[in-house]
């Protein structure tokens, strides 16, 4: 397991601090773990399960089960596709093969380069919009391969014109 740097680690304690007294502050810990690390790393866990008086297996069973919260860092760019019912029956397999082929990431994996992180996700709630992908959070309905593909071409090109932080 790789360490954690120490800018990650205090921000994991001013988080802890921030929201240890308040009710139900596990899962606002990891909210905010999450946002702001964009993952939560382990050690993020030992602290919280310290903090409240829980054992960290609580607390990971708590990561576990919502699916908003991941343990792996996720790439610069997050491409999620939704393979709900309404959204495979109008071809979202497709545009999943079209971005897998296109940024050589797998399913729920993260590019080599860290670039892009590509997610096949359950109904996102908008089936109306089917198929739907959310691209760095950006809900995109009515999509097909050729259409996500550009989109993302797009981040491409800008990220070579001029790499984003
Ligand atoms: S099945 Fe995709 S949004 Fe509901």
């Amino acid at each position: 397991m790789e360490k954690l740097n120490q800018d990650a680690l205090k921000k994991i304690d001013a988080i802890v601090e921030k929201h240890h007294s308040e009710p139900g502050p596990t899962i606002v810990m990891l909210h905010d773990v999450q946002n702001q690390l964009g993952y939560i790393p382990f050690e993020a866990m030992e602290k919280i399960a310290a903090s409240v008086g829980s054992s960290v297996a609580e607390v990971y069973g708590v990561v576990m089960f919502y699916a908003g919260f991941t343990t792996q860092p996720k790439g610069k760019h997050v491409v999620n596709i939704c393979l709900g019912t309404a959204c495979y029956v109008k071809g979202s397999q497709k545009i999943i093969d079209a971005v897998t082929e296109l940024i050589k990431t797998p399913i729920n994996g993260t590019s080599e380069d860290g670039m892009f992180s590509l997610d096949a996700t359950r109904c996102l709630g908008a089936c109306g919009l089917a198929p739907v992908c959310v691209i760095d959070g950006k809900v995109h309905g009515n999509t097909n391969p050729g259409q996500v593909t550009e989109l993302i071409k797009k981040i491409i090109e800008e990220e070579k014109a001029s790499p984003r932080a």
